[in-house]
């Protein structure tokens, strides 16, 4: 079926590449929108959607997935450094970029110079970032500040409000233009303590937020929800929601499972990169023969081997040796022995005209075919953006409508 696609670039190279649909990725954006701004609300103005394009683009190629969506009507991005940030304005991207995780020291004049929104999550971060904006000579250096609400990763403490807001008042070249948090567990439903964090985390950033408005301060844009909570929580959507995983197509992973089908009936969304490679080598392999390092296969018949060529420095999780499938001429074909670096070989025994050149789809969709990146990270133990995360630098991305 995949056999005649296209490989990515005009010069033929080593047959691995990730195909990005954008015309997917705009309708996930679409769909996120409209989910969030139900008519029944009557808001004065649209939910806004901050983007999450860190990490290059959950693997898809930052700079370019943000382009797209800007011109589908995305109003903020996020992102998790100042050379994300730098990189997404480089490709042309006008509308604000929330550096979320932060900045270190030496790097605010960065931030100033690029026009990106910086977050403080330490209150002595003010005075680091007003310098910065008074040497640049800005008057109003927009930032957000981050609350810990029970994360306890990063964010100030819910008690530092006062401090935060003292510190403030002293930085004439700062302007707060946003105040979020981030949830620990919003995708947890089970009748435990995990299960109840998401609300109480809730409840400490709204008291946060009372306490800083009781001491005058404006604090913009108030946002928290990502996946899970966008998709579940309605009471989460404040003036701002930042999706990752579901405007690339991916529910996370809920607790109960059972919650799954329901969520992705509330807003369905699809997968926007297929990874792919092609068959470069095939053999027979008598029943008893060991396959690839440390002979872990070795078939009880006489098996037909395929060689694609990608292996774990591509982004296929090692821990899909003799475990996981692709998907070949419309099947599935098991993953055999230990993945290399470079190559995985698949068992094409059940396949018949399985050839060199054929594609095989680690994962994706393949025509109406899907072998669903969710499944396959789930199989190994890990999170649908581990494994678009690593889909490494060497794998050219195929952007197609
Ligand atoms: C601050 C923040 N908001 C939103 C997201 C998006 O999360 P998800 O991919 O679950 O939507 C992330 C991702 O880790 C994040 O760090």
């Amino acid at each position: 079926m995949a056999r005649t696609q296209k490989s990515p670039r005009k010069e033929v190279s080593r047959p691995v590449w990730a195909e990005v649909s954008l015309s997917a990725l705009a309708q996930n954006l679409q769909a996120i929108r409209k989910y969030v701004n139900p008519p029944e609300e009557k808001r004065k103005t649209a939910r806004k959607i901050l983007s999450i394009v860190k990490g290059n683009g959950y693997g898809h190629g930052g700079p370019e997935v943000a382009l797209v969506l800007e011109k589908a009507g995305s109003d903020w991005f996020g992102v998790t450094c100042t050379d994300e940030g730098i990189a997404v304005r480089k490709a042309g991207v006008r509308k604000p970029i929330l550096i979320l995780t932060s900045f270190v020291p030496g790097e605010e004049t960065r931030l100033v110079k690029h026009d990106l929104t910086a977050v403080i999550h330490r209150c002595e971060q003010l005075a680091v970032l007003e310098r910065a904006a008074a040497r640049h000579g800005k008057k109003r250096v927009p930032f957000h500040l981050k609350i810990d609400t029970g994360m306890n990763r990063l964010g100030i403490a819910t008690s530092d409000i006062e401090c935060f807001a003292r510190q403030l008042a002293k930085c004439k070249h700062l302007q707060l233009t946003g105040i979020f948090s981030h949830f620990a567990s919003s995708e947890v439903f089970t009748d435990t303590a995990v299960g109840q964090q998401t609300r109480e985390q809730e409840e400490r950033f709204y008291a946060a937020l009372d306490r800083l408005r009781a001491l005058g301060v404006d604090p913009g844009i108030v946002h928290l929800a990502n996946s899970a909570a966008i998709v579940t929580r309605p009471e989460t959507w404040a003036d701002m929601v930042r999706p990752g995983a579901i405007l690339y197509g991916y529910h996370p992973g809920y607790d109960p499972a059972e919650k799954r089908e329901e969520a992705e009936a509330r807003l369905p969304v699809k997968p926007v990169m297929s990874l792919r490679s092609r068959i470069i080598s095939m053999r027979s392999v008598p029943a008893g023969a060991g396959v690839g390092y440390n002979s872990t296969f070795v078939p009880q018949r006489p098996s037909r081997i395929g060689v694609l060529a990608a292996g774990y420095g591509d982004g296929i999780h090692r821990s899909l040796g003799n475990r996981g499938n692709v998907l070949l001429r419309g099947k599935l074909a098991p993953i055999v022995g230990i993945i290399s670096m470079d190559v995985t070989m698949i068992d094409v025994t059940d396949i018949e005209d399985a050839a060199i050149g054929d594609v095989a789809t680690i994962y994706g969709t393949d025509g109406n075919q899907q072998l669903l990146a969710n499944f396959v990270a789930r199989s190994v133990g890990t999170v649908t953006s581990d494994l678009l995360c690593a889909v490494s630098q060497r794998v050219p991305r195929l952007y197609v409508r």
